[in-house]
């Protein structure tokens, strides 16, 4: 009830009584009075006038089940938040949830992830109080080969939830990782449990160094926030919902067709290695090559120096800038 009292709030500018407040969730005043004495030890500055009844002031950067649902615009993405002050990596949570047959669209958001990971085996620092580590837990009805192609569906949307929430524009590194000013603002690690031709569940895991004033020296140099970019705090919350709202649009396109076709424009316009020059680096083996735009499914088209054109898949690829990270 919590986050419905916290929605109704937050859609009336006016005060709302008490009484409407019970009438609408069919409750009494006592219960209500306690949820808004809650809220307002959460932080929340909620006016109460005699004869008038609540109005929501304001709301700080609240992380809780309660304020993301309140805001959740959809319809299955993140509708339902298992949260979490702290626990070890969110893809964890999600993955044994996933075990457990949690519903589709399931997501895991925690304020703190003490084992937090990246990708190929690296850690990813998960301070508390300053950013959004989310994992949304998905049952696709799709071939485990297609899987891949949702991580990029999830990087449109956070770069789409950043444009909507702070106005900032970000860009694509090709597969996953969000730059702004060729710095890295986000991760996104996806991982599956599948068999042959069957997906059990995939899991797809979003870092995004939203408030946050340093980092680790190793990175300091190509990692960069959104408040560093903005100058002001943001709402870590309005984010993820924004981001989760991007991310039911999305695939629901990919629904359609299980490729890219109905993103590829977008993703293309976006991606920051586009029309130059990359480094490929594959296990063992690299090479320079002319970065031209993902295709439909996904793959990285590149001309190479010989002027023939060539797939690159993600998985254990990653591509730099000639000169450094982008
Ligand atoms: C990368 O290396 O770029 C991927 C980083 C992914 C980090 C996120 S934070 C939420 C989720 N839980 C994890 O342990 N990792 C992902």
């Amino acid at each position: 009830m919590k986050s419905e009292i916290l929605r109704l709030l937050k859609e009336n500018d006016t005060y709302l009584s008490g009484q409407q407040i019970c009438d609408h969730f069919q409750v009494s005043r006592t219960a209500v009075w306690k949820v808004i004495e809650q809220l307002k030890k959460e932080g929340y500055q909620i006016e109460a006038v005699r004869n008038k009844g609540y109005r929501l002031v304001d709301s700080p950067d609240v992380m809780s089940k309660a304020e993301i649902e309140s805001l959740m615009k959809t319809r299955w993405a993140g509708k339902k938040v298992v949260y979490y002050d702290e626990t070890d990596s969110t893809n964890n949570r999600a993955k044994d949830a996933g075990e457990k047959g949690e519903e589709h669209g399931t997501l895991f958001v925690a304020d703190r992830q003490v084992a937090g990971k990246g990708r190929r085996g690296r850690s990813w620092e998960s301070p508390a109080g300053t950013s959004i580590y989310m994992t949304i837990l998905l049952h696709p009805d799709m071939l485990p080969s297609k899987a891949p192609r949702l991580t990029l569906l999830m990087a449109l949307a956070v770069a789409e939830g950043i444009q909507k929430v702070t106005g900032l524009e970000s860009q694509i590194k090709w597969p996953n990782d969000i730059v702004i000013h060729g710095r890295k603002v986000c991760g996104i690690l996806t991982e599956m449990s599948a068999e042959i031709d069957y997906i059990n569940y995939v899991v797809i895991g979003v870092g995004i160094n939203v408030n946050q004033e340093t980092f680790p020296q190793e990175i300091q140099e190509r990692a960069v926030s959104l408040k560093a970019e903005l100058g002001t705090n943001i709402k870590r919350s309005e984010l993820i919902a924004a981001t989760m709202e991007s991310f039911e649009k999305y695939y629901e396109i990919f629904r359609k067709t299980e490729d890219l076709s109905g993103v590829r424009e977008l993703y293309n316009s976006l991606l920051v290695n586009i029309d130059k020059e990359v480094k490929v680096l594959e296990p063992g083996h690299e090479y320079e090559a002319y970065a031209l735009g993902i295709n439909e499914t996904g793959e990285l088209i590149v001309r190479l120096q010989d002027g023939q054109e060539q797939e690159v898949y993600a998985g254990e690829v990653s591509v730099r800038g000639v000169y450094g990270y982008v």
